[in-house]
């Protein structure tokens, strides 16, 4: 019966999919094969290849029972769709197959692990979904469900802690452990997010050892998606946490944050240093990273907002909705984290065009400086004792859209305003990001992708990351400033074969 509900999605599948354009979707960003798109999940790499699965409804455009779809890359730029991997199909996921993490085990097998919908009858006739987390081991396309499920349920969770809201887990192998680690996302009796770290030496059984962090209502309620990474000494937790307040670095609703800190391997603590959003525009959520084979540490995130994501598309892109986020590798600077695009997106620049321009004051274009799938670097300088206090660069723009990017070198403050990008429900009309006063200089990198903008800031110091869903006409850059700046663009069309 469970085999036979993923192959009446995987024929659905082969069906359907070949009628989306593929003109409709971004050229390197994932998007779902069809459907619906949420979450990245078990970001690993298996046998020599990135594996990314996603949180999927392939039965509608809109968010639904959840399967797991699934994509594979070499160079995390060109992706290859693959079966659907999971459906909602046994009795302990049959109201979904949520958000959870991948790794690949010695023996060769792909393990995932993922938070199952659990439906219960408590009392008579009174239905209560727990969550439950669950195994399910594959070869890279297709999937078993372990004969042991659930293997972490209520039984196993700290005095005070939900097993309503109990998911999103993520392993990892920790060496000095000798054994695997979990982090799962969780809601304490305060009613506000925690996250529960788990150790295990088989997969299978799992020890609890400590809650390695928690919200207080400090940051927002349930604690969505959690990662934990060391990179030298600074470890980071990184975290989705939902129906955050506005106010100062956080202006998602469901936002996302990072925790830097210290970890203690030992008594399994971690004392937080500092806490900031991951990224500044408007959609971006629910991130897992991996360690790639040569070291690096690379991100991705769902490209949304949830608050965003019932919003009318269908400008181009009709058959599918959800995008993921360009993957970025992470590093750290100063205690901080830092994001650039995976350096493999370097291979696919084309036709590159440079500009210099000594004075750039009042309203600009430059020839070929344009696009909606560019990779572009701007470099600016204000002169000392500029009266400069507005800086600007638009972007995929027409008469009727503009999705602008501005600064004001005085104050630092940075903006990202979508009020022309097609969208109509935007709960603030801006993104800020405020860097120190009295800037010198500011580099960009800006990545589009039909329909998306990444703006890296100053070496990736800060990113705004934004849907943009206008049609791809409004293809024009402009630039703008009050006072004159110097200004230097080097600017690539990105070509996927
Ligand atoms: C985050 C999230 C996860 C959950 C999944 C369900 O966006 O709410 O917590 O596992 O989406 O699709």
């Amino acid at each position: 019966m469970a085999g036979d509900i993923l192959s009446i999605v995987r024929s659905y599948e082969q069906s359907e999919s070949p009628a989306i354009n593929p003109e409709s979707r971004p050229c390197f960003h994932v998007s779902p094969l069809l459907g619906w798109m949420n979450d990245p999940n078990g970001f690993s790499s298996y046998k020599g290849e990135y594996h990314l699965f996603y949180q999927y409804y392939p039965f509608e455009t809109t968010w639904g029972p959840m399967h797991w779809g699934h994509v594979k890359s070499r160079d995390l730029i060109r992706w290859e769709y693959l079966p659907c991997a999971l459906a909602p199909d046994s009795d302990y996921d049959r109201e979904g197959c949520w958000s959870g993490s991948a790794l690949e085990l010695p023996d060769g097998r792909h393990a995932i692990i993922y938070t199952g919908r659990m439906p219960v009858n408590r009392n008579e006739g009174e239905e209560h979904i727990l969550q439950v987390q669950c195994l399910a081991y594959g070869d890279g396309v297709d999937y078993e469900k372990f004969d042991g499920n659930p293997i972490l349920t209520e039984e196993d969770l700290p005095e005070g802690a939900s097993r309503y809201d109990f998911r999103d887990p993520k392993i990892w192998w920790d060496q000095r452990e000798d054994a695997y680690m979990l982090l799962v996302g969780n809601m304490a009796a305060d009613g506000a997010g925690q996250l529960l770290l788990f150790r295990s030496r088989d997969t299978v059984h799992w020890e609890f050892l400590n809650i390695l962090d928690a919200s207080h209502h400090e940051y927002g309620k349930m604690w969505e998606c959690p990662e934990f990474f060391e990179i030298g000494d600074t470890a980071f937790i990184l975290t989705s946490p939902q129906e955050m307040v506005y106010g100062g670095e956080f202006q998602n609703r469901h936002g996302n944050m990072v925790i830097s800190g210290t970890y203690d391997p030992i008594s399994h603590t971690f004392a937080r240093k500092e806490v900031h959003a991951i990224d500044f525009g408007y959609d971006f959520y629910a991130t897992q990273t991996i360690q790639a084979a040569d070291g690096r540490r690379i991100m991705v995130g769902w490209m949304q907002a949830w608050e965003n994501a019932a919003m009318k598309r269908g400008i181009a892109c009709p058959g599918w909705t959800g995008m993921m986020t360009l993957p970025r590798e992470l590093s750290v600077k100063d205690g901080k984290l830092i994001q650039a695009p995976v350096r493999e997106l370097e291979a696919y620049r084309h036709d590159r065009v440079t500009v210099k321009v000594f004075s750039l004051c009042g309203e600009s274009v430059f020839p070929d400086i344009e696009g909606r799938c560019i990779d572009m670097n701007i470099d600016l300088t204000f002169p000392e004792g500029s009266s400069c206090t507005r800086f600007e660069l638009a972007l995929a723009e027409n008469d009727e859209y503009r999705s602008v990017f501005a600064c004001d070198p005085n104050s630092g403050l940075i903006t990202f305003d979508r009020t022309q990008s097609g969208y109509i429900n935007d709960a603030l009309p801006v993104r800020r990001l405020q860097l120190p006063p009295e800037m010198k200089k500011l580099s960009l990198r800006v990545i589009l992708d039909r329909y998306s903008a990444e703006i890296f800031v100053n070496g990736g110091e800060q990113v705004l990351t934004s849907v943009i869903e206008t049609p791809q006409e409004a293809s024009g850059i402009s630039f703008f400033a009050d006072a004159p700046v110097t200004l230097n663009i080097e600017k690539y069309n990105i070509l996927i074969p």
